[in-house]
């Protein structure tokens, strides 16, 4: 991917809404990736924002950012604003009590990100981010490609490190995707998935090694179940959907029409108006376009149920 030069760096703002663990891990990985020269913390606990932009401009030191605690004006000419900010599930709480709670946030965040930014590209992180996608790009008004959830991307990238460990390569030669919904309907497209170019069955035959379906559904078990796993151990998770933040800013910085799994709004499975993650190339004017699927029939179906799950909650939370 193209790095970003140091002229055009020196003018790229990244503004965060959130500064609590995925916010600050976003703008930390941002710092050591160097895509921005300005990156902006904004939260509703100023106290706390202050407390990790000092922590962090310690290590901005180092990378020669700036890293300031800000309010929505600073978010003005922002290249995009990054929106974390949002409460966890609560014992006892339902998921749907959960997305009311973030949709409200929703309702209060993005018209003052759309007055300062007018122009800037929203990138979702916050749970459920489908929904909240789907809200953010109502709520703002904005073209339907400066509005992208995380979506996906995270469970494409979990998926790959799956399929990596069980046949033996590295990640990044492994081409497979987790689409539909960043959630228990997501789908990983086994249609498609190759290493060195040929499908996983060729590849198996290729390499004589076994074709272990068995093996196989359980790499997409584990990545639909990393998240529960990593917080029932730790609470949260933060590292891994930083750095995907930071991969998914890369090419809204450096205008460099990269393809990758991010929720947009749009018809899915004959479900209109609906926010769930395909293939979409990214550059700086956002997710532009839309990155066509030869899906089989059964993956077509899932898809469509994908879609259904996440408009079930969009139908409730209207209700
Ligand atoms: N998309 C993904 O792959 C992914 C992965 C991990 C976490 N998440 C989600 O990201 C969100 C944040 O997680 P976290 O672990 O950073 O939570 P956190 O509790 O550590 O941080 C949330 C921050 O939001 C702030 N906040 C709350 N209301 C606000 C408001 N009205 N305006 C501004 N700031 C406000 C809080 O003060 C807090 O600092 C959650 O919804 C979580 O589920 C998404």
């Amino acid at each position: 991917m193209p790095q970003p030069n140091a002229a055009n760096v020196k003018s790229i703002k990244i503004a965060i809404v959130g500064a609590g663990s995925v916010g600050v891990t976003t703008a930390y990985a941002l710092l050591l990736d160097g895509l921005a020269a300005d990156i902006v913390l904004i939260d509703i606990d100023k106290n706390r924002a202050l407390g990790e932009v000092m922590d962090l401009s310690h290590a901005a030191h180092f990378a020669q950012a700036r890293v300031r605690v800000g309010d929505y004006e600073d978010c003005a000419d922002a290249a995009a604003v990054v929106i974390t900010a949002g409460v966890n599930q609560k014992p006892g709480q339902t998921r749907l009590d959960l997305v009311k709670t973030n949709y409200r946030l929703f309702r209060d965040v993005v018209p003052r990100i759309a007055q300062h930014a007018p122009d800037t590209i929203l990138v979702v992180a916050t749970n459920p981010v489908d929904v909240l996608t789907h809200a953010a790009y109502h709520i703002s008004g904005f073209p339907l490609e400066r509005v992208i959830g995380s979506g996906t991307a995270m469970d494409t990238t979990r998926f790959r490190h799956e399929l990596g460990k069980h046949f033996g390569v590295n990640p990044r030669n492994v081409h497979a995707i987790i689409v539909g919904e960043h959630g228990d309907s997501q789908l990983p497209v086994w249609s498609l998935a190759t290493i060195s170019g040929m499908r996983l069955r060729d590849y198996c035959k290729a390499a004589s090694i076994e074709y272990n379906e068995s093996a196989l559904e359980a790499c997409a078990k584990r990545t639909k179940e990393a998240a529960y796993e990593i917080i029932q151990r730790k609470g949260k998770t933060n590292y891994g959907v930083a750095s995907v933040l930071v991969s998914i800013l890369q090419p809204i910085v450096t205008n460099s029409d990269a393809i990758m799994t991010v929720s947009r709004v749009g018809t899915y499975g004959g479900i209109e108006d609906v926010a769930l993650s395909m293939p979409c190339k990214l550059n700086r004017h956002g997710a532009y376009q839309d990155v066509p699927l030869l899906l089989s029939e059964s993956e077509e179906a899932a898809l469509r149920r994908s879609a259904l799950s996440i408009k079930e909650v969009l139908t409730a939370l209207e209700g």
